[in-house]
């Protein structure tokens, strides 16, 4: 029996319910001693009260060792949806998943990407040949263009900048018709994911590393990036790494996916190659994430709400369950971890009992039960 640890539980909305009802399954067979706090996050919550990350969530998880979170329902602020409960409740909507990840200085967004033998999604390449993929991203999780430092129009105090001038003669655009989304990274925000992923690295004999950026065009942002992973690359010398520009590790990616093993990089980059890395290793229906600061951690799968899956008990568990296992890799529960990792691999090799992603007719608790059963059984 482990030590008796506090963990919220945020389904949140649409299939975060699904994934999260399956994922206790898992956790109610195992021995990990844990109360549960269930917490309010996302649209429905924002629907009822106004507020997508109340107070009182917030304050419920400084209270606990780990979150363990579903999925959320994100929209645009030009969603009517939105709008309207804007005026009702006089609130501005704030994605609360990047709001949790600030107040909580989540700077480590880890997400692993793995073939596993038997997966009939498993990334073709064009020659036919399956790669079998093992990378693990540490993308930075709370600067960047997630920053939230926008402009709505070109403000007088930026106006008089000799280079919004230029740019503004160049383009001839109104004040009006100028928008500014600024990608914001601090020297500590660079460093301390770049070390993340170097030790990362070094612990699991992975010993290799790509830094990924767009230092030469970006160059301030990602120069800096650039810069302090070479300076943080030397205290490693065991970990060969090497740097690639965003696109070309795009097309790397489809070419030679094996080759990778640890990936670091920005925000927004992070992102999108995370998605894109899911891809070639099954989809979202295996995608899991750790976001963590020094001292707390939210565990969540990548994938959405889903709305049109919602409450029909059919969408892939597997990411929700691996995050789950990441969740105790974390908390040092590595036995459990170990035990979850192999129980998953079992289940996707036999290949009966399997959702529809994977061409299945299972539900979402029917293969939770199997990874339950796989999972106690030595
Ligand atoms: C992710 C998601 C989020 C992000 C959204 C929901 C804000 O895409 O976790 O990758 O962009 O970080
Ligand atoms: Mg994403």
């Amino acid at each position: 029996m482990t030590r008796k640890y506090k963990i919220a539980f945020m389904p949140g909305d649409g299939i975060g319910v699904d994934v999260l009802a399956a994922a206790k399954v898992v956790l109610d067979v195992s021995d990990f001693n844990a109360e549960i706090i269930p917490l309010d996050i996302g649209f429905t919550i924002f629907e009822k009260e106004g507020e997508p990350l109340p107070e009182r969530t917030i304050e419920g998880l400084k209270e606990c060792d780990a979150a363990f979170f579903g999925a959320i329902t994100s929209k645009p602020r030009t969603d009517p949806d939105v709008q309207r409960i804007e005026r009702k409740y006089g609130t501005i909507y704030r994605s609360p998943i990047v709001r949790l990840r600030q107040i909580f200085d989540l700077y480590s967004n880890m997400r692993p990407s793995k073939s596993y033998e038997g997966n009939p999604l498993n990334f073709r390449k064009i020659d036919g040949s399956i790669p079998m993929i093992d990378i693990v991203t540490f993308r930075e999780n709370t600067e960047g263009l997630y920053s939230g430092i926008e402009f709505d129009s070109l403000i007088p105090e930026l106006k008089v900048l000799p280079k919004f001038k230029e740019f503004q003669h160049r383009t001839g655009a109104e004040d009006s018709d100028i928008r500014i989304s600024c990608r914001v990274f601090t020297r500590n925000g660079c460093e301390r994911i770049i070390r993340k992923a170097f030790e990362y690295a070094e612990i699991t004999k992975r010993n290799k590393v790509t830094v990924v950026h767009k230092a030469n065009v970006i160059r301030a942002t990602d120069g800096m990036f650039l810069e302090i992973a070479k300076k943080v690359a030397e205290e490693y010398p065991e970990v060969k790494w090497w740097d690639e520009n965003i696109d070309a590790t795009a097309m790397w990616l489809m070419k030679r996916p094996e080759e990778y093993s640890v990936i670091v990089s920005t925000n927004m980059f992070g992102d999108i190659i995370t998605d894109q890395a899911a891809m070639l290793t099954g989809g979202l229906g295996f995608a899991a994430s750790a976001s963590t600061s020094n001292d707390f951690g939210v565990f969540e799968p990548n994938h959405g709400s889903a709305p049109k899956y919602a409450g029909q008990n059919k969408v892939n568990p597997i990411a929700a369950l691996k995050s789950m296992g990441l969740m105790w890799e974390w908390l040092g529960e590595t036995e459990l971890a170990d035990k979850l990792e192999m129980a998953i691999s079992q289940n996707i090799k036999e290949g009966k009992i399997k959702t529809y992603d994977m061409g299945g007719t299972s539900s979402t608790t029917d293969v939770a039960k199997d990874i339950a059963q796989k999972f106690t059984t030595d």
